[in-house]
């Protein structure tokens, strides 16, 4: 069983249901209002827990009551709180979603407390992150405490993953340096690359610009279409599950949680791995919500 420390937000979702979007300056009726556990750090440490790992979280949240409420669904979960600081004058973070009839969203988020994560509190808990098999990390959250976090990983000989999410145009020189693998979206992969992704060629070409930068695996989620992939000069696709979509908040981070849970650190079961990620996250799309709908490990087998 692996053991994953994941490093970022944790917010709470406020979800509306409408059939499509507002467009500015239009008022509209939802058909359901909800709130539930978010948060792109939070989800995939939910996701590594469900699918089988022992679990830590290294984070933050405010001294409010949102912030009681997550500690507790992750405490719930028994995911290891220790690294999780609750912060004064913050606010915990929160997320706005907007999801249409076509299970497609739309994300506002108020980083509050994520954005108060400091190297110094990473540093205090070095020792969850050097036990680890892997580290994720993702954008929602102190960029100077992710750096240190996958320094501190790297020294150690610890594996990371990153999730370049939500995308960053210029992502510093010293965190790409010690990633191991790095799983962005189309979108994002477009962002960080300056090629549009398209096909399999244009994603092989995207693949080599983040190869060069010394990334040894390259994930690309394609959403229905499943996950590319590429190592050591080798690529594919892993094709999706055909499901219906419902609400597809949280499927990324649902991939990278199951996957961290059984890739082998020395990544000879990269596809394996893939295939236990995306049947994660076709569950994760048939359920409302982020961490309501992640699935559990008697689910997947
Ligand atoms: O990736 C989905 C997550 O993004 C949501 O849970 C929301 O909190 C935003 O962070
Ligand atoms: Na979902």
């Amino acid at each position: 069983m692996n053991k994953v420390t994941v490093i970022g937000s944790i917010n709470l979702d406020r979800t509306i249901r409408v059939k499509e979007m507002a467009k500015p300056g239009e008022t509209i009726h939802a058909s359901e209002v909800f709130s539930a556990g978010g948060g792109k750090g939070a989800n995939q440490a939910v996701a590594a827990k469900r699918s089988g790992a022992k679990t830590a979280f290294i984070g933050a949240v405010g001294n409010d009551d949102a912030g009681k409420t997550m500690r507790e669904l992750l405490g719930y979960e028994e995911i290891q709180l220790d690294g999780i600081a609750e912060l004064d004058k913050v606010a915990t973070g929160q997320a706005y979603i907007v999801v249409d009839e076509k299970g497609e969203n739309s994300i506002m988020i108020h980083a509050g407390a994520n954005g108060k994560i400091t190297p110094e509190h990473v540093v205090e808990h070095a020792d969850l992150i050097k036990e680890s098999d892997f580290v994720i990390a993702q954008f929602e959250s102190d960029l100077a405490s992710t750096i240190k976090a996958f320094e501190v990983a790297h020294q150690a000989g610890v594996k990371t993953i990153l999730n370049p999410a939500p995308a960053m145009r210029t992502v510093p020189e010293e965190l790409l340096k010690t990633t191991d693998v790095i799983a962005p979206n189309e979108t994002e992969t477009e962002i960080l690359t300056g090629i549009k992704v398209v096909d399999e060629e244009s994603m092989r070409k995207a693949a080599a610009k983040l190869h060069a930068l010394g990334i040894k695996v390259v994930l690309i989620t394609i959403g229905s279409k499943g996950s590319f992939y590429s190592m050591d000069g080798q690529s594919g696709i892993v094709p999706a599950f055909k499901v219906k979509a419902v609400d597809t908040t949280a499927a990324g981070d649902t991939f990278i949680g199951a996957l961290s849970t059984v890739l082998k650190p020395d990544f000879s079961n990269l596809v394996e791995a893939i295939t236990y990620g995306n049947k994660a996250s076709s569950l994760t799309v048939q359920r409302f919500g982020a961490q309501p709908s992640i699935p559990y490990k008697h689910e997947l087998n």
